[in-house]
């Protein structure tokens, strides 16, 4: 793929709705002509599509990519092809209109003019800091909208991974989740379409509680012969606490072997006493060894948040940190549900 025209024949409509319809608006009023932008977004084939839109919209960008992840080099052919300028983090800096982040890397670097748009809970938390701020600093991580990317791309991208990897028919086998946060919600709903055995591990009582209101067998966490039962009985283990060595620190290992093992979270949450080779993806995150880790059609509402954002500081000038505005955040949510045939009753279910 060498340019934004083919990016969007790769992801048409169906799958990337929102891209599709916010490319065919800025081609129609150039919204932010002239406008100055810093972009700091992890750098894939699919944020090109963002990347597009701004461009469309007739502003002059500067893109780079997060210091946690590695550089694509083919998106960032795709960028000189479009004569769309890429600078390593470490050398952005200056002034711009907007800056669009991720993990709040861009502030200490960068003066924002008219606003600043922030994608994550690392970065909405630091970012939150800022009350007193010169301009609107607008979050895309405290709405609704984020749990489908979360909560529902994540899961599917974990169970997509795990079923391509396993070896094993998981139809109808014991599955063991660890944290029924937004991510272990998500995956425990995609297992459930294979299983109706899935247990849930969670040390928050009120967590414990909705566990059990969402149809499925809750453990407490805390109570750890409880808990190597539930390892004891499982096919499948899967881990979303978002706590390093959470199962070494707590339980008896022996529990946990020869078990299928997966990890969600970003840390290793199986920890020191387990070998990368005895859990799926050496440990790592196990939907990142799939091309697409989470699938477009759940990437595309939050990348439209993101950069409607801009509008959200343009049309409510209010300085310092807040959330999208709540009518946005429901719209997306509501078309989303619409084009993918789901319904907002359906999703306020599982998230
Ligand atoms: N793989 C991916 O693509 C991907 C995407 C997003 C987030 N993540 C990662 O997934 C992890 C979880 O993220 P999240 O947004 O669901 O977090 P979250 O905070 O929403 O959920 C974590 C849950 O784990 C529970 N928990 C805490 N201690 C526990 C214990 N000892 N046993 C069982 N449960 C426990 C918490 O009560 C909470 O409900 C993080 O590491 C996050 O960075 C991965």
């Amino acid at each position: 793929m060498n340019s934004f025209d083919d990016l969007f024949a790769h992801y048409p409509p169906d799958v990337a709705p929102f891209m599709h319809q916010m490319l065919a608006d800025y081609q129609a009023t150039k919204p932010y002509k002239g406008f100055k932008i810093v972009h700091n977004v992890p750098l894939t084939q699919t944020t090109l599509l963002k990347i597009a839109c701004l461009k469309t919209a007739g502003a002059n960008l500067v893109v780079t990519n997060p210091s946690f992840m590695n550089e694509d080099r083919d998106a960032i052919q795709v960028l000189t092809n479009e004569q769309v300028p890429y600078l390593p983090l470490d050398s952005v800096k200056g002034e711009f209109d907007f800056l669009l982040d991720c993990g709040a890397e861009l502030v200490d670097k960068c003066y924002a003019h008219k606003g600043i748009v922030e994608l994550t809970r690392t970065g909405a938390m630091r970012y939150q800091r800022h009350k007193e701020f010169h301009v609107p600093i607008v979050s895309v991580d405290d709405t609704r909208l984020k749990c489908l990317e979360t909560c529902l791309g994540t899961g599917e991208g974990v169970y997509r991974a795990i079923r391509q990897i396993a070896n094993v028919d998981l139809t109808n086998k014991n599955i063991l989740i660890f944290g029924f946060g937004k991510v272990g919600i998500g995956i425990a709903y995609y297992f459930s379409k294979i299983t109706t055995n899935v247990i849930i591990a969670e040390a928050d009582s009120s967590r414990l509680q909705l566990i059990e209101q969402r149809g499925y067998q809750s453990v407490d966490a805390k109570q750890a012969q409880l808990i190597e039962h539930a390892a004891e009985a499982s096919d499948l283990i899967i881990t979303a606490t978002g706590l390093k060595d959470i199962i070494s620190d707590n339980y008896h290992l022996g529990a946990f072997k020869d078990k299928l093992l997966a990890n969600a979270g970003a840390e290793d949450e199986f920890g020191y006493a387990f070998d990368a080779t005895e859990v799926l993806a050496d440990k790592k995150p196990v939907n990142f060894i799939l091309k697409e880790p989470t699938l477009m059609e759940f990437l595309d509402p939050i990348f439209y948040a993101h950069n409607i954002a801009i509008d959200d500081a343009l049309n409510n000038t209010q300085t310092g940190f807040r959330a999208l505005d709540q009518k946005t955040d429901e719209a997306i949510v509501s078309q989303w549900a619409k084009h993918h045939d789901w319904t907002v009753e359906k999703l306020n279910q599982i998230f």
